[in-house]
């Protein structure tokens, strides 16, 4: 495994997840975005390339660059979940909070693929996006869900703020990866992370979840796989860095606009 790059409080591999897993402990919470392996109900919808499935046809975002572990049938990607939900599990505290994305088409194997790696699963808090592409004659596959869990018991805090269950807001317009997560969506998540607590996102794409970190004064652990979407977390992390922790947040008044609490 190669030397990680250490920007801060941000210390990123490129790597493959179940490389880097089992030498990491002690992180307070897991909040990722892993390879859905869906954008189709069939095998042959699968295996297609990512901005195919993920990408409106006509869309500048056509031309960014695919990504990989989105091509598994069902039965190996939920047993490839299992081993990396399981190795992230090691990697955390007792009592972290375990967050992942997932649509509607994986939601039930989601479930069950937390609990098979040693999560206690908690709920589902759905990500509703407005400008969904609509579907004539069927309801509109609107939301995208975040599956969340603990590591073990989670005792109650009567001095906790509340934490909405729900969130509504568009995917960002302006992006450097096909499945890029909205800031704002993210920042709301960490709420449940104490301030100063290290964030696992072992899947980080363009580092969505890194710049949210930052931005709201937590620490992160990344890993991507592919160099070039690496290079976009540095240099998105890098950004983040230098305007500062818990600086004005720093995305565009558009996507604050959308965000519906
Ligand atoms: C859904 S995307 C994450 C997008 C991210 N949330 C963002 O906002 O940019 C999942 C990422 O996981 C990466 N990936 C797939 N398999 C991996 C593995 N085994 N280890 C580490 N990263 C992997 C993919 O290359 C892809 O960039």
């Amino acid at each position: 495994m190669s030397a990680p790059v250490v920007i801060g409080p941000a210390t990123l591999y490129n790597a493959d997840a179940l490389v880097v897993l089992p030498a990491l402990a002690g992180l307070d919470a897991l909040l990722c975005d892993p390879p859905y392996s869906s954008g189709g109900q069939f095998r042959s919808d699968r295996v297609q390339d990512t901005r195919k499935k993920y990408v409106r046809s006509g869309s500048s975002s056509a031309e960014l660059p695919d990504f990989s572990g989105d091509n598994r049938d069902q039965r190996g990607f939920s047993y490839w979940a299992a081993l990396w939900l399981a190795a992230a599990l090691r990697a955390c505290r007792p009592g972290a909070v375990g967050m992942f994305f997932t649509d509607w088409r994986q939601l039930s194997a989601s479930i069950d693929y937390m609990q098979a790696g040693g999560w206690v699963w908690r709920g589902v808090v759905p990500w509703c996006k407005p400008d969904a592409r609509p579907q004539l004659g069927r309801f509109t596959a609107q939301c995208e869900y975040v599956i969340w869990g603990t590591a073990g018991a989670m005792p109650g805090d009567p001095m906790a703020a509340t934490i909405p269950g729900f969130y509504e807001c568009s995917a960002p317009r302006e992006r450097v990866h096909v499945t890029q997560k909205p800031l704002a969506l993210v920042r709301e998540l960490l709420r449940i992370v104490p301030p100063g607590g290290a964030v696992l996102d072992c899947f980080m794409g363009s580092g969505s979840t890194g710049v949210a970190c930052l931005q709201t004064g937590r620490r992160v652990v990344g890993i991507e796989l592919y160099p070039v979407h690496f290079e976009s977390a540095c240099d998105r992390i890098n950004d983040a860095h230098r305007q500062g922790a818990l600086f004005e947040h720093a995305d565009t008044a558009q996507e604050q606009a959308r965000l519906t609490l």
